[in-house]
C-alpha cells in the first residue's frame, strides 16, 4: 500500500454529488491498482508519497487522438500560412493520403517505436488513458496492421490505449473514383475483420464533404454496430454536413469537432445522449477562429469532453494541459468544467467512467501530482508543463 499525504487541493468530479470537489488536506490511501480510501489523518502507511502540499488532480483521459502514423506534415502547416486551407491541401493529395504511403509501407517494429515514444509523451503531459485510432492504413492489411500496433504497444506501455478502427478516415487514392467499392471494402471485409480479431472497441467515421457522405457513415456505422463495435464519428468540422443529426440517429457515444454544428444538431446530440468531444487545438493549429460552439452546448444540455486530437495534419499537439488553457481562452469554459471534460466526461466517451476518470474509493489509481497549488494555475501556465509525477494504476511512472 501507499499513502499519499500532503495534499494541498484535490480537485476531482464526484459522481455520487455530480459535482466538482476540491478538497483540501486530505490523503489517499493506494491498494495495489486502486484508491482504497480518500480522507483526513488517515492511518500510517510504510510507503509514503509526500504531495508538498501541492495540487492532486486524476489522470487525463483524451478521447480522441490519431497517434499511428510515421510522417510529421510541417510543410502543410506553412502552406496554410501562405493561405492554403486543409481542405485545399487535401484535395491536391495532401492530408490524410500523404499519411498513407508510409504506413502501408512500414514494417509493425518501425510504427511501434514511434507509437511508443508518443504514449511515453502523453504520459509526461498527465494522460494515463488515451483513444487511439487507426485510419493512415485505409486497406485491410494496414489497418489490421496499424491496430495490431496499438495492442502490442498497450500490452506492454503503462497508459492505457483504447483502439478505434478508423477506416473510413479518407479515401485511398485506388478508390478515388470508386468511392463506393471503398465503403463495401470496409463494411464486408475490414469491419468483419477487425471485429473476428477483437482489436477494436469503437468505430469512427469522418463525415465531412469530400470524406464520408451521411449516407455512407450512417452505412460503415451500422454496419460497425451488428459487428459489436460503437459508433463514434467527426461530425460538422469544416462545413455543416449535419453529420451531428447522424450522431443522434445512430445514437453514437460521441460527436466531435462541431465546429460547424447547427441548433438541429445541438438539438440531436441532446435527445440521444450524444456526448459533444471538442477539440480547440485543432482550430487553434489549422489558425481557425471558429471555435465549437461551446456555450450554445452547454447551454443545451449537451455533455462535453474535450481530447487533442492529436494527428500529424491538423493538430500536432499531445498536452492535455495547453488544451486545457486553449478551452479557457477560446471555448470560455471555466476550469472546472474544462478538468471534468478531460477526466470525468472524457472517460464516460470511452464508456470507462466507472473505473477511471475521477478519485474515488474503487476507482483506479490514476493521478497527477502537480507542481502548483490551484487548479487555476493549471490553465495559467501555458507554456510550460506544471507536473511533477504521473500515477497510472497505482504505480508512479513519469517524475519530472
Ligand atoms: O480529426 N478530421 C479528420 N481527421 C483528423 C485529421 C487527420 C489528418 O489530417 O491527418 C482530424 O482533424
Ligand atoms: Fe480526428
Amino acid at each position: 500500500m501507499i499513502k499519499l499525504e500532503n495534499i494541498g487541493n484535490l480537485v476531482t468530479y464526484n459522481s455520487i454529488s455530480g459535482l466538482m470537489d476540491t478538497l483540501k488536506d486530505v490523503e489517499i490511501i493506494i491498494d495495489n491498482e486502486f484508491i482504497l480510501e480518500i480522507g483526513k489523518e488517515l492511518r500510517n502507511i510504510d510507503s509514503v508519497i509526500d504531495c508538498n502540499n501541492k495540487l492532486v488532480t486524476p489522470g487525463f483521459v483524451d478521447p480522441h487522438t490519431h497517434p499511428v502514423f510515421l510522417n510529421s506534415r510541417e510543410d502543410e502547416f506553412h502552406l496554410r500560412l501562405e493561405g492554403s486551407t486543409y481542405e485545399k491541401i487535401a484535395a491536391s493529395g495532401g492530408g490524410i493520403r500523404s499519411s498513407i504511403f508510409d504506413i502501408r509501407n512500414a514494417d509493425i517494429p518501425d510504427i511501434i517505436s514511434k507509437l511508443k515514444s508518443r504514449m511515453d509523451r502523453f504520459l509526461s503531459f498527465g494522460t494515463t488513458t488515451v483513444e487511439c485510432k487507426s485510419g493512415y492504413g485505409l486497406n485491410t492489411e494496414s489497418e489490421l496492421k496499424s491496430l495490431k500496433a496499438i495492442k502490442e504497444v498497450n500490452d506492454y506501455h503503462p497508459i492505457d490505449m483504447i483502439p478505434t478502427f478508423m477506416g473510413a478516415h479518407a479515401f485511398p487514392d485506388e478508390y478515388e473514383k470508386n468511392h463506393e467499392g471503398y465503403v463495401k471494402l470496409i463494411c464486408n471485409e475490414m469491419i468483419p475483420e477487425v471485429a473476428k480479431q477483437g482489436i477494436a472497441v469503437f468505430n469512427d467515421v469522418f463525415c465531412e464533404k469530400g470524406y464520408f457522405s451521411q449516407e455512407q457513415a450512417r452505412k460503415i456505422l451500422n454496419v460497425g454496430k451488428k459487428y459489436g463495435l460503437i459508433p463514434r464519428i467527426h461530425a460538422d468540422e469544416f462545413q455543416n454536413s449535419k453529420s451531428a443529426e447522424i450522431a443522434g440517429e445512430i445514437r453514437s457515444i460521441s460527436a466531435d469537432h462541431l465546429m460547424m454544428v447547427s441548433v438541429e444538431g445541438i438539438k440531436s446530440l441532446y435527445e440521444n445522449n450524444v456526448i459533444a468531444t471538442l477539440l480547440p487545438g485543432t482550430t487553434f493549429f489549422l489558425g481557425k477562429s471558429n471555435y465549437a460552439p461551446y456555450t450554445k452546448l452547454k447551454e443545451a444540455g449537451v455533455e462535453i469532453a474535450l481530447a487533442t486530437d492529436f494527428n500529424p495534419g491538423s493538430c500536432n499537439i499531445q498536452s492535455m494541459p495547453f488544451i486545457i488553457s486553449l478551452a479557457c481562452l477560446y471555448l470560455k469554459m471555466n476550469i472546472l468544467d474544462a478538468v471534468k471534460a478531460c477526466t470525468y466526461t472524457s472517460a464516460k466517451s470511452l464508456m470507462v467512467e466507472d473505473t477511471i476518470g475521477s478519485i474515488e474509493e474503487g476507482k483506479k489509481a490514476d493521478l497527477i501530482i502537480w507542481d502548483v497549488n490551484k487548479i487555476e494555475e493549471v490553465s495559467y501556465s501555458v507554456d510550460f508543463n506544471p507536473i511533477s509525477s504521473v500515477i497510472k494504476n497505482g504505480t508512479e511512472v513519469f517524475t519530472a
